[in-house]
């Protein structure tokens, strides 16, 4: 499919989409939302993807909502989902999201970031929550997934003054997986997506799955999701063939199935 503001590429088992709207520091406008959400979605259907990396261009992985397209939206706009409607299909994702995030990633940026399962950082990035300086507060999640991720006094001194953290705060609070040199980011990230692409798949949705679950769950209800998660491993033919090469001391042939 050919986007307008979108890159995409797929190697091996690796699927990568490039946020490309340079002259808009990658600002989510409609379009962009709409082919963001396409992409990703038909990369989540497809069993030959295992992993998708999500990147912006150097200088900004997204820089925000699209302020000026926002600036005349009303309550009832927003609400009934204005410019960017469907991002519940990509909350659902099952293919792991690894953001490989070098520049701006703030506001909306930010918050697509927080909807991937690993954040790479490279040593440029930084993270905000601005809205505040907008009059609004964050509305892709942010007010939600950063505390979560960076606990409460942090988040909240983050999104009411609207500061940036630096990439090395951010992986300091909790908020990046890892902090790699600038030159590195696209190829650590295309390694780990490997890794993970490598493994059993539906072993990497289960994990993914109980990740899920233990954002939005209770802990005693997690764990109970998290033992029928583990027993139903024991279905698959993965569960086997890794366990008995592990036995047999070579490396597993998982088949996916
Ligand atoms: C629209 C944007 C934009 C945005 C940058 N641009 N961010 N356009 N929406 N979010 C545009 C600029 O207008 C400018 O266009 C071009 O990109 C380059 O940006 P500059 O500001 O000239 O670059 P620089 O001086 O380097 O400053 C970079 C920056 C700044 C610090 C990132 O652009 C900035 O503060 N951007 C806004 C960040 C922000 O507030 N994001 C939160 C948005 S609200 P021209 O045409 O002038 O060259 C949000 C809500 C999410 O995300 C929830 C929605 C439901």
């Amino acid at each position: 499919t050919e986007y307008t503001t979108l890159l995409t590429e797929t190697r091996g088992r690796v699927a990568t989409i490039t946020l490309n709207r340079p002259e808009a520091l990658n600002a989510l406008n409609s379009t962009l939302v709409r082919e963001l959400i396409d992409a990703a979605l038909a990369f989540d259907a497809d069993p030959g993807v295992g992993a998708i990396v999500l990147t912006g261009s150097e200088k900004a992985f997204a820089a925000g909502a699209d302020i000026k397209e926002m600036a005349d939206q009303s309550y009832a706009d927003m609400y009934l989902g204005g410019p960017f409607p469907g991002w519940g299909g990509f909350e659902r994702m099952r293919t792991p999201l690894i953001a490989a995030v070098s520049g701006f990633a703030l506001g909306g940026g930010c918050e697509l970031a927080m909807m991937c399962d690993i954040i790479i950082a490279a040593d440029t990035a930084k993270f905000g929550q601005p809205e505040i300086n907008l009059g609004v507060l964050p509305g892709f999640g942010g007010s939600q997934r950063l505390p979560r991720a960076i606990g409460k006094y942090k988040a909240a001194e983050m999104i009411l003054t609207g500061r940036m953290m630096g990439a090395e705060e951010a992986e300091r609070s909790g908020l990046v997986s890892r902090v790699v040199p600038a030159s590195e980011l696209l190829a650590e990230a295309a390694k780990t997506a490997e890794t993970i692409a490598s493994k059993s798949l539906p072993a990497v949705y289960a994990a993914k799955d109980a990740l899920q679950a233990a954002q939005e769950m209770p802990l005693a209800e997690g764990l109970r999701f998290e033992r029928q998660a583990f027993a139903a491993a024991f279905a698959t033919d993965d569960q086997s063939e890794g366990m008995h090469a592990f036995a047999e001391k070579r490396a597993p042939e998982f088949r996916h199935r």
